[in-house]
Order: C-alpha cells, then structure tokens, then sequence
C-alpha cells in the first residue's frame, strides 16, 4: 500500500473580519461557556470520580471552564488492564488500517475541530490565536500525516540479503506490554504525539497529561474516538504524577515511556526503572524529551534587524514556555546599540492580556508555581549587582498570572539566569568584546548542561563555521540567521541531548523505532 505524500498544514491567519476568526471567536465563547465534569477514558468507557480539579484559563484564574474527575492507584491500573485486553486485536490489525485512523484524526483536527480544539488551547493553556494554530493545528496535523508516512516507510523498508536457498526477513513487532506517555503542558501537539505515535506502531498506551493541559487532552481523546481508534488503545487517565508512577513503574508489562517535559522529572524517572529493571519482562524504552537552556548567539557580522526579530520572536513568543525558547543571549558589543534599541522599539508595542483579545501578543504563564518562581528570579535580579533590567520586571497575579516581558543584562555570563531553565518570559544578555567571539563559543557550550536548540546570527561564513563546529553538541536543532523556535515537523526534526533528551527527534522515522522491536527470521528451503 502506499500513503499520501504528507504536506505541512498551511497555517490559517485569523485576519480582523475573516470567517475563519469569527469561527475560532465562536469557539472560544462556546468553550469559555460550558461547565460539565471531564472525564477519564479507561477502555472506551468514560469513568467520572468524586475528587474533582478545575480548570480555569491561567490569564483568567477565577473563571472556572469544567471540573474534572481526578483518578487513584485503582484507575491506573485498570488503564493498564484495558490497554492489555486491546493489544492482541491491536498489534494484529494490519498498519493500513492503523494508518487510516491517524490520518482521520489529522482530517478532523484539519477541519471540523481545528477551531474547538485551537479554543481548549487558547484558554487551557493562555496562548494567542497564532500559537495556538501552529501548535494544535499545524504541527498536530503534521506530527499524524508525516508519522504514516514513515511508519509506511519502515514497513517497506529493503529487507536483507537472502543467499540462494534462504529468505531472511526483518519483521517490526509492537513492544511487549504498555507505554506510558506522560505529557507536559506546553504543547498540545506534544500532548498527542506521545500516545498517537506509540499507538500507530501497534502499541497500547496509558497516557497521563498535564494537569493544566486537561482541556485539550479530553477534546483530543474524544477527536480519537471519532476517528475510530478501538477502545483501550489509548488510555487517558489524571492522577498525580507520582502515583501514577508507583503503579506502572512497578508493573511488569511496562515497556516503554514516551515522555516531555522537565529534566529533573525525567531523571527521576530513569532512576525508578534502573532500580525496578527486575521487575520488567522486557529492557523498557526510555525515550525523553527535556529541559533547554536555548541560546541565540550575534557575531559582530550579523545584521541588526534579523537579530532583534530573531530574539524577540525566539524569547518571548507563547511567554517564552516554549522548550526551544531563546532564554540567554549572547551580542557583540559593537552591535549591542543597535540590537537594543530595535528590541525596546518592539517590546514597547507588545500588548499583555487575555487570549480572547486578539491584539494581546502576551499572555499569563501557566500556573501560579510558574508565576511565583519566575517571580523570584526577578526579584533577585533586582537585588543583585552586575544585573541591569532593560525592560519589563513587573508581574501580577489578580487576575491572571502575568509577566512582563523581561530583559536582564548581566556582567557576568555564569550568572544563574545564564544557565538554569526559568520557562518564562525572561531574557538574560551577555554582552561580549566582539573580539572575544572564540571564547564566547566556550562560554554558550559549558555554561548549562542542557542542549536543545541554538541560533548564531552572522554574515561572516567563517564565524558561522566556528560556531556551527564549536556548538555541534550544544543543540540538537541548530540555526543560522534565524530564532531557535519554530521547528516544523517533516523539515526540521526535533529533539535535544546532554539534559535535554534522548534525541529521538519527534516526528521523524528515528522515533518510531524506537516503538518497534525488530525479530529477524531465517527461512531456510
Ligand atoms: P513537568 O516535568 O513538570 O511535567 C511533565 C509531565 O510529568 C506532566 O504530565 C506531569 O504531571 C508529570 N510529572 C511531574 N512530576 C512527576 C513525577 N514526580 N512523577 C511522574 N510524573 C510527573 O513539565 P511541564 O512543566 O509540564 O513542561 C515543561 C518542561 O517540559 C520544560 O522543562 C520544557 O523544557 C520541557 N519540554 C521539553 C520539550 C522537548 O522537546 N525537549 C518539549 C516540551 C517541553
Ligand atoms: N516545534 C516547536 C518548536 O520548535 C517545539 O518551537
């Protein structure tokens, strides 16, 4: 069989006046409406608990969009129950099949639902009409077509040399047991991507979203079920991270984790499956997207506007919670006037608010643990000497948990906002002697343990060969003249190492093996 020739997702401009926005506003007032209790799905069946969470949109915290039903120990294993009874029927279906039900899931969300579920974002989440399209549309829809086409590819691959009298053959099995996907709350593209792509290789999944990612996940699972995905092939479950753990790390069906979100969680993580090894039937997969500390690096060389672009886009787009956000960057003293101005000259433009109001570039972080860390970090910032605060520095929670887009520039580039992960919309700038380029390249690759994604800005060729040598294990995506956000499935795969991940690049033919376990067999005539 062959599968469509997968395109990206043309992104929709929700112009003033154009039907598309009048849709996506109706979507918001119907979702910003609806009261009703969310909940679980544990084998097909909707199961509805006594312990509820809410969900309120993080720009508008007293405003309650649902309830949801929180679930125990009990439900975890029952999630891991339903998805073992789905797996024969599943894993033997043939992958066209498996194919069409992804690929509907990618039309739904292209048509009917892509205004419902850009909404559930948009308020769940606090992200502007463009973030929410690019992320819950576009790369969603990407993430689903361009996975069939490289599962297609893996089942088709060449197979090995068969010498007269024998047929060798590669077959791709589905993992033995469940897989965990546990997802973080900054993309909803993520938050599908993790069960769909374990799904669409033939594997059952217990999937635990986000707390604050709720609106989205049940929209997802419901967009799932339409589309036809059998019962317990996917299971959606809220429970607390930890006691989710307990139950599947234990379990001796657990064979793989499909996980994004912080490097600390992560390693935890890792270090329960090392000491329960024994417990496994099979080496479980550990696949993990984590934590950045992404960098834009400016040569003297580079063009000024292309810079600032760059830096602002890169920093404070979705209030900078993007895992591939530019936190700390590093200018070139001769450019440094320049690049400033241009950066005051755009922030002064910015407007901060709800996501409702179109015009609001910035909206709230996305709880109140985000907004009192990031918080913290800015009163420091203010105490401390050798730290000048160019713009920003001024939060407030009344409403909903908001923080100005902040820039830091600090004497010192060891400085803690120089190499720990804030997520937030806060800005470190080293400045450097534009002589000093060569030692900077040092400085971005040993400063922080992490290794997501960086940028270097120049004209020279030579510079942009240094840095592209010097920094080769410093990001997983690495750009030239352009921000260090914006990765597109199909074009740019994606994924970090050091601390920020195994590398798996999601959306790409690299992680879907890692949901396959290959059996070679010897037929001999
Ligand atoms: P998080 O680590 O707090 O949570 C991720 C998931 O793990 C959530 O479902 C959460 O409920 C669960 N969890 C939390 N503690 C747990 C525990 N002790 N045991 C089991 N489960 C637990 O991350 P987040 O705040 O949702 O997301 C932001 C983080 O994700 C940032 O560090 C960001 O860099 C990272 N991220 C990385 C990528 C990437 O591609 N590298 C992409 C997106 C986000
Ligand atoms: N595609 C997202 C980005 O690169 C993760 O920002």
């Amino acid at each position: 069989f062959n599968v469509p020739t997968p395109e990206n997702e043309p992104i929709l401009g929700y112009a003033p006046g154009s039907k598309e926005r009048e849709l996506l506003k109706a979507a918001l007032a119907e979702a910003r409406s609806k009261k009703g209790d969310i909940p679980m799905y544990i084998g097909g069946k909707a199961v509805h608990t006594d312990k509820k969470g809410t969900v309120t949109p993080p720009h508008d915290h007293q405003h309650v969009l649902a309830q949801y039903s929180i679930g125990d120990k009990t439900h975890v294993q029952q999630a891991i129950d339903a998805a073992l009874a789905a797996k024969p029927q599943w894993e033997n279906l043939p992958w066209e099949q498996r194919a069409a039900i992804f690929l509907k899931i990618a039309e739904l969300i292209s048509g009917p639902y892509r205004y419902k579920l850009n909404a559930a974002t948009m308020l769940g989440q606090s992200k502007n009409a463009y973030q929410a399209e690019i992320d819950a549309a576009c790369e969603l829809i990407d993430f689903l077509r361009f996975n069939v086409s490289y599962m297609a590819d893996i089942y088709k691959q060449q197979p090995p040399v068969s010498p007269k009298g024998v047929w060798n053959r590669v077959e791709q099995r589905p993992l033995e047991g469940f897989v965990f996907a546990l997802t973080p709350f900054n993309f909803t593209a993520i938050a599908a991507n993790l069960p769909t792509s374990a799904a669409l290789m033939g594997n059952v999944v217990v999937w635990k979203p986000a707390d604050t990612q709720v609106y989205a996940a049940n929209l997802l699972m419901e967009i799932f079920r339409e589309a036809g995905l059998p019962d317990g092939v996917i299971n959606l479950v809220y429970v607390d991270g930890p006691e989710a753990g307990e139950v599947i790390f234990n379990s001796p069906d657990f064979a793989g984790i499909h996980f994004t979100g912080s490097t600390a969680v992560f390693q935890n993580i890792w270090k329960t499956i090392g000491t329960n090894i024994h417990k496994y039937k099979t080496y479980p997969r550990i696949v993990g997207e984590t934590g950045g500390k992404d960098f834009i690096l400016v040569h003297g060389s580079a063009d000024a506007e292309v810079s600032s672009t760059a830096i602002i886009r890169g920093a404070f787009e979705y209030q900078g919670q993007k895992c591939s956000a530019a936190s700390r960057t590093y200018i070139a003293k001769s450019l440094w006037p320049k690049i400033k101005e241009l950066m005051l000259r755009d922030l002064a433009t910015f407007k901060m608010g709800g996501t409702e109001d179109f015009s609001n570039f910035i909206n709230a972080v996305i709880d109140d643990r985000s907004f009192t860390k990031l918080a913290k970090y800015i009163d420091q910032a203010k105490a401390d000497k050798g730290v000048e605060i160019i713009a920003g520095g001024n939060y407030d929670k009344s409403k909903g948990y908001f923080i100005e887009p902040t820039v830091l520039v600090v004497d010192d580039p060891k400085y803690t906002t120089m190499s720990e992960e804030l997520f937030g919309p806060v800005l470190t700038v080293y400045v450097y002697d534009d002589a000093d380029f060569d030692q900077v390249l040092t400085l971005i690759d040993t400063t922080s343990g992490y290794a997501l994604t960086g940028a270097v800005i120049a004209q020279d060729r030579y510079a942009i060969d240094k840095a592209s040598y010097a920094l080769r294990n410093a990001a997983g995506n690495f750009y030239i003249n352009d921000k260090c956000t914006g990765a597109v499935v199909g074009q740019q795969p994606f994924g970090g190492a050091r601390g920020s991940g195994t590398n798996d690049k999601a959306g790409s033919m690299i992680n879907l093996l890692r949901w396959a376990s290959p059996r070679t067999i010897k037929e001999t005539f």
